[in-house]
């Protein structure tokens, strides 16, 4: 199973956000984490589809984007539109979940469903067939700069599990307080896409604290 690091750019220099994207992608840097916020789904604001359209112009990174928000069905064409690859959207979401798929999917993006630290694994088995991606978040989300919630792990571990159990070939995503310390536990227990924000963005050398995220296993 191969690794890949999302770089959260809600912790980038919003004034020098080129250069941050150009940094990026000299830093081998698989894909670009965009955390929407709509301040009632989440206690915080963030950015969305016009900051997105001018990332999408300026890079052709993997756009990984985060859709914390109320009502994700009524946005999905818009972000597919817009220039996401992959959409998360979260399953205590007032939309109906099967809907948001099948929305994501019609725009040949990638789908996936993300769960808060709260949401039991189980909520998402039913639709494992159906998305590419399973965003577990490490902490509760709303804020970069978080300390990683250890027992989510337990969560990471039965979502992997069940995903090898139907044979399927789903990623499972980490989001929230994923560095050096971190991310070993969160890869043995079966995640193989990391976001990092603060980790990555306070590095000095962003490309060898990508490197320190994404070490392959063999699993
Ligand atoms: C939190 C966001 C995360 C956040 C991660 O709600 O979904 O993507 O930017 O930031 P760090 O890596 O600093 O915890
Ligand atoms: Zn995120």
């Amino acid at each position: 199973m191969k690794n890949y690091v999302s770089a959260s750019v809600l912790s980038a220099d919003m004034l020098e956000l080129k250069n941050e994207i150009k940094k990026l992608e000299q830093s081998n840097i698989d894909m670009l984490h965009f955390d929407v916020m709509d301040g009632i789904f989440v206690d915080n604001i963030t950015f969305g589809l016009p900051v997105l359209r001018q990332v999408r112009a300026a890079t052709d990174m993997t756009l990984d984007v985060h859709l914390m928000i109320t009502d994700p069905l009524k946005y999905i064409d818009n972000f597919a539109d817009f220039g996401a690859d992959i959409i998360s959207f979260h399953i205590e979401s007032e939309s109906d979940t099967m809907s948001v798929i099948k929305a994501i999917k019609a725009k040949r993006i990638k789908a996936s469903i993300a769960i808060r630290p709260a949401t039991p694994a189980e909520s998402v088995y039913e639709f494992l067939p159906f998305v590419d991606m399973i965003l577990v978040m490490t902490v509760e989300p709303g804020f970069g700069g978080q300390s990683f919630i250890p027992e989510t792990l337990d969560k990471v571990r039965a979502v992997r599990e069940r995903i090898r159990e139907l044979g399927l070939e789903v990623d499972v995503e980490v989001d929230g307080g994923i560095n050096s310390d971190t991310a070993a536990a969160v890869r043995a227990a079966g995640a193989n896409v990391l976001v990092s924000g603060s980790f990555l963005f306070g590095a000095q050398d962003m490309a060898a604290a990508s490197e320190s995220l994404r070490k392959d296993i063999s699993c």
